[in-house]
């Protein structure tokens, strides 16, 4: 888990999100449906994104797990996110962020069309679309800027 290797003694179907939040206090995950529609719960396993809330830590074994307290203040998306000042009450954004990442890290020059069709997934009641659009562009001319 970003980075550090973890021994936990949970039952093997416990939601990864649980062992996270709960056993892990990293809290920056949030959870929201529970049944795997939201996407905020969404974090890294081995580089894709996969809604934890779903996921049995039994799956995850011996992977590497990244959330998003494991994604750099200085990366692209984070520094994009700040400058845009895409979230409302904030609650749907961490799971924005590790989907934007995973995109970013995989094509640093999406097309809007791609973007979109990452991200569509994640759903925000605040609406902030627009401007995770605009932040997934910035983050992508960061990127390529390194
Ligand atoms: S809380 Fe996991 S997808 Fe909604
Ligand atoms: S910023 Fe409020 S739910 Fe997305």
């Amino acid at each position: 888990m970003n980075g550090r290797a973890y021994r936990v003694e949970e039952d093997p179907d416990t939601p990864l999100l649980w062992v996270i939040r709960e056993t892990l206090r990293l809290t920056g995950t949030k959870f929201g449906c529970l049944k795997g529609i939201c996407g905020t719960c969404t974090v890294l396993v081995d580089g894709e994104p996969l809604r934890s809330c779903i996921t049995p830590i039994s799956s995850v074994l011996g992977k590497e797990v990244t959330t998003v307290e494991g994604i750099p203040e200085d990366h692209p998306v984070k520094s994009a996110w700040k400058e845009v000042g895409v979230p409302q009450c904030g609650y749907c954004q961490s799971g924005q962020i590790v989907t934007a990442y995973a995109l970013i890290e995989k094509n640093p020059n999406p097309s809007e069309e791609e973007i979109v069709s990452h991200m569509n997934g994640n759903l925000c009641r605040c609406g902030t679309y627009p401007r995770i659009l605009r932040a997934v562009k910035r983050a992508s001319e960061l990127r390529r800027k390194r």
